[in-house]
């Protein structure tokens, strides 16, 4: 297992999108849909620069974190970490990394959907200091 140190985070660009994908289709937890076509990301991508990143170790990517905002408040999607790289803290950088530029922006709070079942996600996001909350569902459709 490779030392934190040796690895990289950058923004991720649309060229690691294919990389990006496969490493989301095979990671359980990770809901997709056509919001994730390559069309949709590259939107995604310029609509929100500087927000989303990759983590690679030499030429791999091993984590992602996708991030916007919408001028009000920052969302976090698709937070991913290669299985044999978990536990080194790679999760919680990235996401830092996406948190501190929201706030350079000017967006002081940010929100996450989680499936109510990814077990290791939610103990993620509750041991990186982010509420739980009880007071709200979410509503969706289809348009
Ligand atoms: C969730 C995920 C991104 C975490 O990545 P990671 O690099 O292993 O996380 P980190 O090493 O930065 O962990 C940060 C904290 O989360 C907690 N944590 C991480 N994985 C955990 C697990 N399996 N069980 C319990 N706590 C866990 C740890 O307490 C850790 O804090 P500590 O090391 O200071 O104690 C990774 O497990 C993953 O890709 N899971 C599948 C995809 C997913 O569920 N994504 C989130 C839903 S959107």
């Amino acid at each position: 297992m490779p030392f934190v140190s040796d690895v990289a985070i950058q923004e991720m660009q649309i060229e690691d999108y294919d990389e990006v994908y496969k490493l989301w289709s095979n990671t359980p937890g990770m809901g997709l849909s056509d919001a994730d076509k390559k069309e949709n990301i590259q939107k995604f991508l310029l609509r929100n620069k500087g927000l989303s990143y990759v983590c690679r170790h030499g030429d791999r990517i091993i984590g992602t974190v996708l991030c916007g905002h919408d001028g009000r408040r920052g969302h976090i999607y698709h937070v991913t970490v290669v299985e044999e790289y978990r536990g080194k803290g790679i999760g919680r950088r990235l996401v830092e990394t996406s948190l501190e530029k929201l706030k350079s922006e000017g967006i002081n709070k940010c929100h996450l959907v989680v499936f109510a079942d990814n077990a290791v996600g939610n103990a993620f996001w509750a041991s990186t200091g982010w509420d739980k909350r009880k007071d709200i569902f979410i509503y969706s459709k289809s348009i």
